[in-house]
């Protein structure tokens, strides 16, 4: 499978079969999570853990007692670059046919954080299950689907634009970047709330965050920010596989945008 099949293909598992993955399986996507580099150049520490040994408890998540999960140091944009790194690796996961999802919150985070190591200037924004998925979903897995309406996404042209804010983008008129943007579009968020947005001005792609309220904790950490992440691995992932340099850079255009709507990034294609 190609990426963008993976991304289409792909769903939160939360109901396992019981059996532990593979080893070498865990190894070789250890390698893989290390190698894995972010526009942003903040390192990430990646560790397998051991819910049983380890005594961590995710209940929304059955049959594994498996998780990856990773650390790296609070700096600006730590929540983008996490999210865009974890996605490669769960994507990754994805193609050893493991299921994933993303936790953010339904999860004992002080022993998680504990099993990590973690030191006071650094954040574990997620962790994942591994593991073969379940023959079928828990009844606790298909009511969370439905609570958050886990197979829906919003129409494309209330998510894209072009040239400005007031000019929504259809993918008949989206071009050579209509895939991409599909891929942003399928991509995964806290509680399904898919914050980004994106104009279209030329070569060059600028991504805005749809700040929710309640995502943004005292200390500033902004949840939807990862989701960010993911949505511009999506995009990245969608040129690389028609062949299209790009580079992410931030280079906000000072486009008028609507006032719950923030500047993050751009990817400028070549
Ligand atoms: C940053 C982030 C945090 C999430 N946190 C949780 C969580 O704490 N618990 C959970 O069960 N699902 C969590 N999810 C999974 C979302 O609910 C899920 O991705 C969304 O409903 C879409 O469903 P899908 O992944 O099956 O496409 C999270 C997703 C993201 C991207």
């Amino acid at each position: 499978m190609n990426t963008m099949e993976l991304i289409r293909s792909r769903r939160s598992v939360r109901s396992f079969d019981g059996a532990a993955p593979d080893r070498e399986q865990l190894d070789e996507l250890l390698r893989y999570a290390a190698a894995v580099e972010t526009p942003y150049a903040l390192p990430i520490e990646w560790r397998i853990l051991d819910a049983k040994a380890q005594k961590l408890s995710c209940p929304v998540i059955t049959g594994t007692d498996t998780f990856i999960a990773g650390k790296l140091r609070r700096a600006p944009h730590a929540e983008e670059a996490f999210g865009f790194a974890f996605e490669r690796v769960l994507l990754c996961a994805v193609s050893k046919g493991l299921g994933t999802t993303w936790i953010a919150g339904t999860l004992d985070r002080p022993a998680f954080e504990r099993a990590m190591e973690l030191k006071p200037d650094e954040v574990m924004p997620c962790v994942s299950p591994l593991g073969r998925p379940a023959a079928k979903m828990s009844l606790r897995e298909s009511m969370m689907r439905k609570g958050a309406k886990a197979d829906s996404r919003l129409p494309f042209e209330e998510l894209f634009f072009s040239g400005g804010f007031d000019t929504p983008l259809t993918p008949d008129k989206a071009g050579a970047l209509k895939d991409a943007l599909e891929m942003v579009r399928l991509a995964p968020s806290a509680v399904n709330k898919q914050p980004w947005r994106a104009v279209v001005c030329g070569d060059t792609v600028h991504f805005y965050e749809k700040q929710g309220k309640g995502f943004v904790a005292a200390n500033g950490w902004d949840i939807q920010k990862v989701d960010m992440g993911i949505a511009l691995c999506h995009f990245v992932c969608g040129m690389e596989e028609i062949g299209r340099r790009n580079t992410v850079e931030i280079c906000d255009p000072a486009l008028p945008h609507p006032a719950d709507t923030v500047y993050l990034a751009s990817v400028r294609l070549g």
